[in-house]
């Protein structure tokens, strides 16, 4: 079983389940309501991801306006697994309109909202703390300096940051190696078939700087599970990107096409389109896990068997190829065909005979 094959989450000794389960729909209140469980209907998706080896488990205290947390903090207590488990939560987001200091990401709230999210998950430390989303305000350091105040006060055990540009993500781990702070080891953004943004800056930038990225949404909300349809008066189909009140991005033509590439490697490997395409974000350069919900315990038995097969390598190429992102300005010119015009004049980067490795440089000769 795929679950229970742990992972080391970026570079530190943490390890973690390749299919971590996102608990955003937790809960019945705030912004994802119109989607979300009760505790009753929590459970069994709890459950079920545990009694498959699963240890990583996500939330936030803007989920569910707080119930996420809530709800999750009374099954971990129930089932008994605080110890064993890598519990993740988030800050940023406003607690109080009106109040400058009761959102974005300086210290006053970033403390405040881990003192909260500490009292209902009912437990004194998370092990991963990050920041939800760039506030464009607080400087790195800021955040930095406060992670490694609750590293040293044991109430996280590592820090992480999600949804932030390459370069912020940089300045911050940067600064904490500079000045022997608690490095940030995870760094939570959104990726899938559909979804290849981060593969420009994000990707590189964190596999140079030591960052496992956990992929959110591998499955598109739910659109690469192949069970929406087009039509003229939108998207349609039995899930909550339909729902009237759930914001989602506009599905474009080469998305619909996208999925007729996902169904035929699906239908070769005798597999479904959510496991392909799960098992395609999970398995991709840098990603360390992917974060999957649910909204049953049955749909879950579907993603976790997601890494319980092989991508043959002619098929993974169709997928790449399918919905690669497209180099714009400037990064045309860190493409392998620009890049071997500029190192060796007809060569392509890459070509290197087998066993090839870089020269070491002497630096005492
Ligand atoms: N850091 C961030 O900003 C951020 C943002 C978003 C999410 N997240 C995290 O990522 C987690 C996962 O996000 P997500 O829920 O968008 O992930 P996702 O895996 O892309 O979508 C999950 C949804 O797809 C549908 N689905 C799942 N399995 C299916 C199956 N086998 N067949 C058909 N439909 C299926 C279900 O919705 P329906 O039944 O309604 O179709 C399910 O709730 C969240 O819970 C949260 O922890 C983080």
């Amino acid at each position: 079983m795929s679950l229970d094959q742990y992972y080391l989450l970026g570079r530190s000794g943490l390890r973690v389940s390749r299919l971590a389960l996102g608990t955003m729909n937790f809960g019945t209140s705030g912004f994802h309501a119109s989607y979300g469980k009760t505790e009753d209907e929590s459970r069994p998706i709890f459950r079920r991801y545990l009694d498959g080896g699963g240890n990583f488990v996500d939330t936030a205290d803007f989920y569910t306006a707080g119930e996420s947390e809530t709800i999750l903090g009374r099954l971990i207590a129930e089932a008994g697994v605080r110890d064993r488990l890598v519990l993740t939560t988030k800050f940023t987001n406003s607690v109080d309109p009106g109040d400058p200091n009761a959102g974005g990401n300086g210290r006053k709230h970033l403390i405040r909202a881990l003192e909260a999210s500490l009292r209902r998950l009912r437990t004194d430390y998370v092990d991963l703390f990050l920041l939800h989303t760039w506030d464009r305000i607080t400087p790195a350091e800021e955040v930095v300096q406060t992670f490694d105040d609750l590293v040293r006060a044991g109430k996280i055990r590592y820090p992480g940051l999600s949804d932030v540009p390459s370069w912020y993500a940089a300045r911050a781990q940067t600064y904490a190696e500079a000045h022997a702070l608690a490095p940030m080891i995870n760094l939570q953004l959104p990726y899938s078939l559909a979804e290849r943004a981060i593969e420009t800056e994000h990707v590189p930038m964190a596999q140079h700087l030591g960052l496992g990225i956990s992929a959110w949404s591998p499955l598109g909300g739910g659109f690469l599970s192949g069970k929406y349809r087009y039509t003229e008066q939108g998207l349609t189909g039995d899930g909550r990107l339909s729902l009237p009140d759930n914001p989602s991005r506009k599905w474009t033509d080469a998305d619909w096409r996208l999925l007729g590439t996902l169904q035929r490697v699906a239908e070769e490997l005798d597999v479904t389109m959510a496991q392909v395409a799960i098992n395609w974000a999970a398995t991709q350069p840098g990603i360390a896990s992917a974060i999957v919900g649910a909204s049953s315990a049955n749909q879950l038995d579907t993603t976790l068997a997601a890494l319980d097969f092989e991508i043959p390598a002619g098929l993974r190429a169709e997928l790449d190829g399918a919905a690669a992102p497209v180099p714009e300005s400037v990064y045309r010119m860190f493409t392998p065909d620009y890049q071997g015009w500029i190192i060796n004049p007809g060569a392509k980067v890459g070509d290197k005979p087998a066993g090839y490795q870089p020269p070491v440089r002497n630096w005492t000769a």
